[in-house]
């Protein structure tokens, strides 16, 4: 296939800071997708629905001049969320769901949830007005291994959570295992999970092999090959509860490149492509648009999108850096050649 055409995707999780790093790459998403899954995870983070409106008007001020790009909002779930947010979140036009962290699983998750069975009672009102529930799903225990965090969270937190708000409408953000595919795909309807293009790209290795390589490096961490199979087996098989989130992250350079270097990818910058280039190696890349186009739609219950993108076979280089506010960004996969472009409409 050397052209493809697809409805406009959206990215149901995505990173975009704040201030002067946000302006630098808000283009990047707003180039392929038509709307996004913001991420509340500012410092402080977001918890109101006051403030989702204003930060939503921030990144609607640094969109490029007749960009139509539509930021989907978020709250950040902490121990004293109110039962009044989550109603005033239910009434809000500007948000879609709340996101929890566990306190401490990953980047600015500080002000995250400690406990979850407290929590029970704002998880009923969700239900009850159909506010989705977004989660990182890892345990933060110390005596549990980093690559076995996502399963163990399934088992511990995540199975009873379903089973006892069996209306509430979940999404299981960048799942990275065969247990986060596969529970997800033998749970009730309402349960679903983002995909992010690198899980489906690399394996452990990538992080490992031949030297620590730091821009492979996000949360949850990239695990073994056959969790990359079943990953990639989940998002081309046509499930609708599978959908694309790039979980695109920025960090400054320095940041990244550190004695302690914090996680998350830049993937914005090449999001549909390096997702063609995933679907294209299992000979898949008819299954692209259900994936990226569809399914997130259906989830949050929005309409799908009516425009169309190409993407076209073409070798190109991907940049080296980008700028990130005062800083410098390094993309995901930087310098290296990619088989496909999107070709601007
Ligand atoms: C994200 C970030 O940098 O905000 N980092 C990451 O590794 N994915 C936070 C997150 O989604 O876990
Ligand atoms: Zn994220």
């Amino acid at each position: 296939m050397q052209k493809l055409t697809l409805t406009q995707p959206d990215d149901w999780h995505l990173h975009l800071r704040d201030g002067a790093a946000m302006r630098d790459v808000v283009r990047d998403s707003a180039r392929q997708f038509a709307r996004a899954i913001i991420m509340p995870n500012l410092r402080p983070p977001v918890t109101r629905v006051t403030e989702a409106a204003a930060y939503r008007q921030r990144i609607l001020a640094a969109l490029p001049e007749g960009s139509r790009f539509d930021p989907l909002m978020t709250l950040y779930l902490t121990d004293t969320t109110a039962t009044d947010e989550v109603l005033r979140a239910a009434e809000s036009p500007v948000v879609h769901g709340f996101k929890l962290y566990p306190a401490g699983a990953t980047t600015h998750s500080e002000a995250g949830v400690s406990q979850l069975e407290p929590l029970y009672p704002l998880f009923a009102t969700m239900e009850r007005h159909d506010v989705p529930l977004l989660i990182h799903g890892e345990v933060t225990d110390s005596d549990i291994d980093i690559f076995d965090r996502e399963q163990v969270f399934i088992d511990r937190h995540l199975a009873p959570l379903v089973n006892r708000f069996p209306a509430l409408r979940v999404v299981l953000e960048h799942i990275t295992t065969r247990e986060g595919a596969h529970f997800v795909r033998d749970s009730r309807p309402g349960i679903g999970a983002t995909i992010t293009a690198h899980h489906l790209l690399y394996n452990r290795n990538a992080l490992l092999a031949g030297g620590i390589r730091p821009h492979f490096y996000c949360l949850p961490v990239l695990k073994r090959e056959p969790h990359r199979q079943a990953l990639l087996a989940a998002a081309i098989n046509g499930n609708p509860k599978f959908f694309l989130g790039t979980d695109s992250a920025p960090h400054p350079r320095q940041q990244k490149e550190s004695p302690c270097g914090c996680a998350g990818c830049y993937t914005a910058h090449a999001a549909l492509e390096l997702y063609a280039t995933a679907f294209e190696s299992v000979n898949a890349l008819d299954r692209l648009e259900a994936f990226a186009s569809f399914h997130g739609a259906d989830f949050y219950r929005l309409p799908r999108n009516t425009r169309q993108i190409t993407l076209e076979k073409s070798s190109w280089q991907l940049p080296q850096q980008l700028t990130l506010g005062g800083d410098t960004l390094t993309p995901f996969l930087s310098g290296a050649p990619i088989e496909w472009r999107v070709s601007t409409p």
